[in-house]
């Protein structure tokens, strides 16, 4: 076997902060290796409307649907919610076991506070497709995460909620009123304030009762998640923009994954913009198009150029934050960017990367 041209590994997620294009970017990575003979499947997190539409999803789906593109392209929408859903399914004893628990108000509030377990829910969808074996790679993509231990935190965090370390301490901490918020119990928090009432303590004995069975279950399977995100074969793509604010949160990212020891595959820096050439001189303008005109596009001329050098100067420090990882530069690209078209001038530049297989080389599907 070749050596892997491919950009990250067989499991590969895509990290990175808000509005950066980690969703374009996964959905582009999965199209490219589809293209070149994969089995592929990509989870994306709220994807822009006309993604969405162009993957193939006319509704909220958690399911895989394979995609009208070349090869085999699944693609689905992270859905925490039924992820967590169909995870207590699964390890409930029985029916009645898994209709208490899902019927729960305790537990329909927690699993419908999705911050906290929005994290949780796409590695654990990872595990289970990864699991299944039905693919020969799979694309995630991630909410904008500030903190990389989010990732590493959120089975354990989750594991709080189960097994009632979080619940005890915040009654512990004064009370069901109490507002004490930490991270950790913000979601439960915001659960506790919706509920008020006598049933209250009903509910949260009920939801003990039923979920009691499973936390060892529920355990086992966090534990699994975390060790599947530090397995080899899961590799982080970190997804940035050139812009000065952004570079700084990457690197931070960054410098976190590799202190949790996860392996780093890539960064992509998207949406970079390129000078362009430069505007004929003054005077021959403003013959052709008139003295105003002719300042308005000097004007709009130096704002490119001005743009593209502050790229350029995020591009640097990524560079040489990032020295010796493989680096792709994707410019910024004109028009919508939300069908199948776009999606492969994307990967147009993931592809035409130095040391990159070229389009429709067999040698990445064996
Ligand atoms: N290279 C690019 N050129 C132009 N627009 C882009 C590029 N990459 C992404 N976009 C646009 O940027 C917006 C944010 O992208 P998205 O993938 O949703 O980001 P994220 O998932 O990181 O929040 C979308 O409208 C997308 O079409
Ligand atoms: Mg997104």
């Amino acid at each position: 076997m070749s050596a892997e041209p491919q950009l990250g590994g067989r499991l590969c997620i895509c990290v990175g902060a808000g509005g950066v294009g980690k969703t374009t970017v996964a959905a582009a990575i999965a199209c490219s290796r589809a293209r070149q003979g994969q089995r592929v499947a990509v989870v994306t997190i709220d994807p822009a409307p006309r993604l969405a539409q162009a993957l193939g999803f006319d509704e909220l789906s958690s399911e895989p649907r394979r995609v009208q593109t070349a090869g085999e392209l699944w693609a689905m929408r992270l859905d925490p919610k039924r992820t967590l859903d169909d995870l207590i399914a699964s390890l409930a004893a029985d029916e009645g076991v898994r209709e208490r628990a899902l019927s729960n108000r305790i537990y329909r509030e927690l699993s419908g506070a999705v911050a906290g377990s929005q994290e949780f829910s796409a590695v654990a969808k990872l595990y289970e497709l990864d699991r299944n074996g039905d693919f020969d790679s799979i694309v995630l993509d991630t909410p904008p995460s500030r903190n990389a231990l989010d990732f590493l935190d959120a089975p354990a965090r989750l594991m709080r909620f189960f097994d009632g370390r979080t619940l005890r301490l915040l009654i512990s901490q004064g009370g069901l009123a109490s507002r004490v918020a930490s991270r950790a119990s913000a979601p439960l928090l915001g659960v506790l304030g919706r509920l008020t009432g006598t049933g209250v303590l009903r509910e949260i004995t009920a939801f003990f009762v039923a979920i009691g069975g499973m936390v060892e279950g529920l355990a086992a399977r966090a534990a699994a998640v975390e060790a599947l995100l530090r397995d080899p074969a899961s590799t982080f793509v970190v997804v940035s923009s050139p812009r000065a604010a952004v570079v700084e949160e990457t690197i931070a990212f960054a410098a976190q994954l590799r202190e949790a020891e996860l392996t780093l595959a890539a960064l992509v820096v998207n949406r970079v913009h390129e000078a362009g050439a430069p505007a004929p001189p003054a005077g021959v303008l403003e013959a052709l198009v008139g003295e105003r005109l002719a300042a308005l596009v000097g004007e709009s001329v130096h704002e490119r150029d001005a743009r593209a050098a502050a790229d350029a100067a995020g591009l640097a420090r990524l560079r040489d934050a990032f020295e010796g990882l493989e680096t792709v530069v994707i410019p910024e690209l004109a028009g919508e960017l939300e069908d199948l078209a776009a999606l492969d001038r994307l990967a147009f530049y993931l592809e035409r990367r130095p040391g990159a297989s070229t389009v429709g080389s067999p040698s990445v599907a064996q």
